[in-house]
């Protein structure tokens, strides 16, 4: 079973629900016992978007939390709102909003526990830089990420997405992802999902989701158009 999951970022209308309906009445056609397809879409359309797939096999996420059920936080989000929307998952730790938020170490650990005390799966994104990646520490620096979720390791899902790759064409190699795959299942053991992301397309899925360890995608602008993340999800095997 593959986990395709598609992170709208801040992208999407009302009018974008047409395209969340097409995702689904495709969905309906492919095989039940080989895809979960999950839309996050922006915080304004989760309600929305929850009840118009509410009788579909698509599932909802948010795309992060704060930690706090409620409180005087103007502008943030709790899991429990989130989960209220009739969402089942919630992105935490993408590395646009440890880039955009200054989200570190001990309050993403704190929005996961959140995002669990208001019965979400957690989907932990890790990823290193160009840089990290070009001096060869990627997978020390993947490895220590990793810290965050280490010991609930079996009611998360993980997503390495290496910065480098979002939104840029750019893919590691398949034996890039592969070695780094492979560290991630090494210390999170047998039961933790672990999903690539960064430049995932219709014409490179069936590659990237055959890789060992590789149990699905988090898929950024090919999840906007129906076509293209149907087309992901036809590539997993
Ligand atoms: P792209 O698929 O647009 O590269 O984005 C990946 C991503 O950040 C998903 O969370």
């Amino acid at each position: 079973m593959s986990l395709i999951i598609g992170n709208w970022k801040m992208h999407g209308l009302k009018d974008a629900l047409g395209e969340a309906r097409a995702i689904s009445g495709g969905a309906a056609m492919l095989p039940e016992d080989k895809h979960q397809l999950v839309i996050c879409p922006p915080y304004t359309l989760l309600a929305m978007m929850a009840e118009a797939l509410m009788e579909t096999n698509v599932l909802i996420g948010g795309q992060d939390c704060h930690p706090s059920p409620s409180g005087a936080h103007t502008g943030r989000i709790s899991a429990e709102m989130v989960a209220d929307c009739g969402a089942t998952y919630c992105i935490i730790g993408h590395s646009e909003c440890r880039d955009e938020l200054g989200d570190d170490d001990e309050l993403l650990s704190r929005k996961v526990e959140g995002a669990l005390r208001a019965g979400l799966v957690p989907i932990f994104c890790v990823g290193e830089s160009l840089e990290i990646r070009e001096t060869g520490h990627a997978e020390t620096f993947v490895n220590g990420q990793l810290d965050v979720v280490a010991k609930i390791a079996d009611r998360v899902i993980v997503a390495y997405e290496p910065i480098w790759a979002i939104g840029t064409g750019k893919v590691p190699t398949v034996e890039d992802i592969a070695a780094m795959h492979a560290m991630m299942r090494e210390r999170l053991g047998g039961s933790t999902p672990l999903l690539y992301g960064g430049s995932v397309k219709p014409g490179n899925a069936a590659e990237i989701l055959a890789v060992e360890n590789v149990n699905g995608a988090l898929v950024g602008g090919a999840s906007l158009k129906a076509e293209d993340f149907l087309g992901i999800a036809q590539a997993a095997s």
